[in-house]
Order: structure tokens, then C-alpha cells, then sequence
């Protein structure tokens, strides 16, 4: 069994997201990053493709959302897991994750993902922190705006979840409750 995952990140949440379920997935594993790395990428032998990305304004990185529209056909006809990284949670995050890839591939994917994020305020660029400021009230993000620390919403056991089923083994659905508040690193 080989395995490509494409990943798209800003700072490193859906990098380490790739990672960690590269060394979770069983068989060969190749990790790219989508932005930098995508003439590298040969989907002609691998059974199964995970795509990740982060959600910024409501969209997951361009480059990684037009490769999985441009190669649709051949995505089709592999194995697919998809999955986030973002601050939404619950309705709104579910929405991102049916924009962020088409629907087609999505209906057929064998394991989808929410992971949740790592916000480290200070390592944001003057321009990310000027967004986050105008619509911070929208999206509720003045906690991640004070205090020094970082917050972390990833989800290990979604990703242990998500790995499991891309490893074709059958879980019994989660019966833990949602994460409602961030937790302080
Ligand atoms: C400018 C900016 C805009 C963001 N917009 C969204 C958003 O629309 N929805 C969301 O869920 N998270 C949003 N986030 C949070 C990021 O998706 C989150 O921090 C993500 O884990 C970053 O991942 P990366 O390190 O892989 O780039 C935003 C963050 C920044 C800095």
C-alpha cells in the first residue's frame, strides 16, 4: 500500500497534521507540500491520496484546492482522505471542509478530518495579524489575540481516528463530546 499526502500550510498546524498521519499510515508514505513541491508529485503508483490543508477566510490554500480540481479524474480513482486545520468548529468547520475540496472526490473519500489548530500569536505576519483583527468579532478570535500563550485545539485521537480508517480498520463511532473550549498549551 503507498500513500501521498498533499498538504498546504502557513505555519505549520496542517504540516504537522501531514506528519503526524504519515508516521501513523501503514505502508509507503510520501509527504509534499503542495505549494512548493507539486512537480515532484507521482500519483501514477500510490492506492490512496490525503489532501490537508488550512482554512484562512474560509478557503483552504488555492494551489492545493485547484490541484484536487485539475486532477480530478485521477483522484477518482484512488483511495482519498481529506481533512482541515482551522479555529471553526462544528457547523461552520464542516462547511469549510465541503468548500475546501470538490464534492465529487469528497462523497468518495474513505476517512474526512477536522483537526482543529495551533494558534501561536506571536509567530503571525503583520498582514495575518491585521486580518484577524478586523474580523475577529465575526469569528470570535480575541482569545487568540490575548495572553502569551499559545491555544491548541488539534484533536490527536481525530487524527489517530483518521489514520485508523485510511488503514481500512473499522471503528466504533466516537462517543466523546465535541472540545468546546481551546485548551493553553
Ligand atoms: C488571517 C487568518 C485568517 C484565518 N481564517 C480562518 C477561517 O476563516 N476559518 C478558520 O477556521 N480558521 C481560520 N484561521 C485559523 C487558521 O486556519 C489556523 O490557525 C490554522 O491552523 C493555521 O494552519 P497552518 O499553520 O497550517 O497554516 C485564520 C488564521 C489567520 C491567521
Amino acid at each position: 500500500m503507498k500513500t501521498v499526502i498533499l498538504y498546504a500550510s502557513r505555519y505549520g498546524t496542517a504540516r504537522q497534521c501531514a506528519q503526524d498521519l504519515a508516521k501513523l499510515l501503514e505502508g509507503e508514505v510520501e509527504v509534499f507540500d503542495i505549494e512548493h513541491e507539486s512537480r515532484k508529485v507521482n500519483l501514477s503508483e500510490c492506492d490512496q491520496v490525503i489532501c490537508g490543508g488550512s482554512v484562512y477566510i474560509g478557503s483552504v490554500n488555492a494551489a492545493l484546492r485547484q490541484y484536487c480540481i485539475h486532477r480530478a479524474e485521477e483522484l477518482s480513482s484512488k483511495r482519498l482522505g481529506f481533512f482541515i486545520c482551522g479555529l471553526s468548529q462544528g457547523e461552520q468547520a464542516e462547511k469549510d471542509l465541503k468548500n475546501a475540496y470538490p464534492d465529487r472526490l469528497l462523497s468518495q473519500a474513505a476517512a474526512t478530518g477536522i483537526f482543529g489548530t495551533v494558534m501561536r500569536p506571536g509567530r503571525l505576519h503583520v498582514f495575518d495579524k491585521l486580518i484577524i483583527k478586523m474580523v475577529r468579532k465575526q469569528m470570535e478570535l480575541d482569545r487568540y489575540l490575548t495572553g502569551e500563550g499559545n491555544y491548541s485545539t488539534l484533536d490527536q485521537e481525530k487524527i489517530r481516528r483518521f489514520a485508523a480508517k485510511m488503514n481500512g480498520e473499522s471503528l466504533p463511532e466516537s462517543v466523546a463530546p465535541e472540545a468546546e473550549q481551546p485548551e493553553k498549551e
